[in-house]
């Protein structure tokens, strides 16, 4: 049976367009794992942290913002810089990162679930959304379930899936598994590299964050706190059918945006 706020959602026609000529409603939310629903990206930051001290390495705020949305590997290029190592070396400083962050990890819990995430999966969830999880992290799952929140997802695509066969992205393997089409698909995303991959998949992008950093992104809004489903729905929808200002949306603070 549909909820009440289903249908409010489709009374109030929450098409949201895509580019310049088609129109498709969103049936689908993707969400990033960390830095997006989880408050894990100091973790990484962290566990690089403590790496590059042992391995006098240097390592600023600079370096910590620019690994956001990196792959373990790409990552540890980064960090690296100049410096040559032999593969057995960059293969042991991978796994001593991960132990590290793994050590992190293990205290984490629910509290550190981003402020605003779980409220808006829950809306999402009762617009009738499908919502996945996606993450380049192959501890995303772990992480998920150390927050509590793993079965709220029907489908999780993290670091271990085998896209490369397929060659399908992971916002593309995330919509496949969902049966939705990728224009119906609307990805939360903190990284410039994710909102590239997402937007290269033909979705919706809303970046969470530095709006400098996410100028590519539909939607920029510095965190999920206080963010509505309808709010966000209601907006993308309405300046882009209208090409109007959007109205103002009520408990949303919008940092940055152009649709
Ligand atoms: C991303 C993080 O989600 O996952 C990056 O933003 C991290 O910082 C990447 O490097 C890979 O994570 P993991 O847990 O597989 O090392
Ligand atoms: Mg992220």
């Amino acid at each position: 049976m549909e909820t009440q706020a289903a249908s409010d959602a489709h009374a109030a026609g929450f098409a949201v367009a895509v580019g310049e000529r088609s129109r498709a409603s969103i049936a689908a939310v993707l969400f990033d794992v960390d830095g997006v629903i989880a408050d894990t990206a100091r973790l990484h930051t962290e566990a690089w942290a403590r790496l590059a001290a042992l391995e006098r390495l240097p390592f600023d705020r600079e370096t910590a913002e620019a690994l956001r949305g990196l792959s373990r590997e790409d990552s540890l290029r980064r960090v690296l810089g100049a410096r040559r190592v032999t593969q057995q070396s960059f293969h042991d400083m991978l796994d001593r990162k991960n132990a590290f962050y793994l050590e992190l990890l293990e205290a984490a819990g629910p509290a550190d679930c981003l402020p605003g995430a779980v409220g808006l999966l829950g809306e999402f969830a009762e617009l009738g959304m499908r919502r996945a999880a996606v993450s380049l992290s192959r501890n995303a799952g772990r992480v998920l379930e150390r927050l509590g929140i793993f079965e709220r997802f029907d489908v999780i695509v993290d670091g271990t899936a085998q896209t490369g066969g397929s060659g399908l992205d992971r916002y593309h393997r995330a919509a496949a598994l969902l049966g939705v089409a990728p224009r119906r698909c609307l990805v939360f995303e903190d990284s410039a590299a994710g909102i590239a991959t997402a937007k290269n998949a033909g979705m919706r992008t809303i970046g969470l964050g530095d709006p400098r950093r996410l100028a590519a992104a539909d939607m920029v809004f510095e965190s999920l706190r206080g963010v509505s489903a309808r709010c966000v729905l209601r907006w993308l929808g309405g300046s882009a059918a209208t090409g109007e200002e959007p109205p103002a949306p009520g408990g949303c603070r919008i940092v940055a945006g152009h649709v």
